[in-house]
């Protein structure tokens, strides 16, 4: 049996006749094709994940409670002292590797093109979110003396544009060879009766499949193999749009080694009881972002002893992990969160639909999905001044404005410019 003949059996078998129709409308070319994407997707899980949309979501006996943190700005001067060298240690030591989410739509933000190729009106002449990246980095390989091995995520979608984009500016001054690019996994887009799309480019229609896709895809695309031949032994994950990330931050590490953890965040503290954020806690004993839609209301106005709210630890996407943790995950499947969204598909007659309301589900898993396979997660609280500056939104929270405010405000304050 030849691909085409074993892809229509799968497609007859998972009840996608549509697909199988659409071989005798495309040419032996793009047959070839379409057989090869269909012997790709994994059509036992896309089944699986089109029933649980039917499912009411189970609620199980849950117990909730505040996370543990440390505060950096009240650490006393020996433990920071400890942490730091440690941390800085290992860094020299060449193990410590740094992976860039890149692989988002932005769609909030509505740039043309990858959110790294964004630029920050900053000083006048603007810095790419990329650029801002890149100095980040630069600056700690000056400080420590080494080379840190940049991973940076992108999607089928941008891929092509963010190397294209990196390679025209000189990857912003950074050693090429330690740059790596590496693909995220893509889900199809499944419609309300269990159809999958089909795009103008008369293939099955698939997006990115959410930012948890990241351990899976550091394994499958030889990333997390490279890191390992490097000697890396701690990888930070971090987003792309947050203009005061900071990617090297030897005080996490160092605590996170001294502690003896597997994985460790930075957050900040949530601006008040009913901020749209994640915050972490633990659920039945194990970490886990919840986010402000699950968290009851009650607890979220709760406050300790001091007049704090008990959870008040935002989740900001600066995550730490050992590399046996990555190990680990990149091999356990994460839950996936669905979205009912607007997605435009070519119907039987061949013709473009653009759906005026949300006609598809879209399947995505999150990054902090993870943490829940871990015993404990340490938590270093940072300052929304000096870690957070998001640009997620035109106009507004979160724009680009309040990141340019908070990045020169930063950078005022380190008598920098
Ligand atoms: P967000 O969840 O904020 O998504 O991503 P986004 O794509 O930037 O923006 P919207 O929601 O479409 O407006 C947080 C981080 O995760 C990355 C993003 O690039 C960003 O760094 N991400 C998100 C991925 O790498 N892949 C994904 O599939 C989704």
């Amino acid at each position: 049996m030849n691909e085409i003949e074993k892809a229509k059996e799968i497609l007859n078998e998972y009840n996608q006749i549509h697909i199988v129709n659409l071989f005798d409308k495309i040419d032996e070319e793009k047959q070839v094709e379409l057989a090869k994407q269909v012997l790709n997707i994994d059509f036992h899980k896309m089944a699986e994940l089109y029933e649980n949309t039917k499912k009411e979501i189970e609620i199980k006996e849950k117990t909730i409670e505040p996370i543990k943190y440390l505060d950096k700005a009240k650490l006393t001067y020996e433990e920071k002292q400890n942490f730091d060298n440690l941390g800085i240690q290992a860094v020299k030591n060449g193990e410590y590797a740094v992976v860039t989410m890149a692989g988002g739509q932005g769609t909030r933000l509505g740039h043309p093109g990858p959110k790294g190729t964004f630029k920050l009106d900053v000083y006048g002449k603007g810095k790419y979110l990329f650029e801002i990246l890149a100095e980040n980095l630069k600056e700690a390989n000056k400080k420590y003396g080494v080379t840190i091995p940049w991973y940076i995520m992108t999607s089928r979608e941008n891929n092509e544009m963010t190397k294209d984009f990196l390679e025209k500016n000189n990857y912003f001054g950074y050693d090429k060879s330690y740059v790596t690019l590496f693909m995220q996994g893509e889900l199809p887009l499944v419609n309300t009766e269990g159809k999958l799309l089909i795009s103008k480019d008369m293939k099955i229609k698939e997006a990115s499949d959410g930012n948890g896709g990241t351990y899976s895809s550091l394994r499958s695309s030889g990333a997390l193999a490279n890191m390992k031949e490097r000697g890396v032994k701690w990888v930070f994950i971090g987003s792309v749009d947050n203009a005061l990330l900071k990617m090297v931050d030897v005080t996490l590490l160092g605590m996170t080694i001294d502690k003896n953890y597997q994985i460790a965040s930075k957050t900040v503290v949530k601006a008040n009881a009913h901020e749209r954020v994640g915050v972490f806690c633990k659920l039945n004993n194990h970490p886990k972002v919840i986010e402000y839609t699950e968290l009851p209301e009650k607890m979220a106005e709760e406050v300790d002893s001091n007049g704090e709210l008990k959870f008040s630890e935002s989740h900001i996407m600066c995550n730490l992990y050992s590399i046996d943790a990555i190990e680990k995950i990149s091999t356990e499947p994460l839950m996936y969160h669905t979205a009912f969204k607007k997605n435009s598909y070519i119907d039987e007659d061949g013709k473009e639909v653009i759906p005026e309301e949300p006609n598809s589900y879209k399947f995505e898993s999150f990054i902090f999905d993870a943490f829940e396979f871990f015993d404990d997660i340490a938590i270093l609280r940072g300052t929304r001044e000096d870690d957070f500056a998001p640009v997620k939104n035109k106009e507004g929270a979160d724009s680009p404005k309040t990141a340019k405010e908070l990045y020169e405000k930063f950078w005022a304050r380190q008598g920098e410019r």
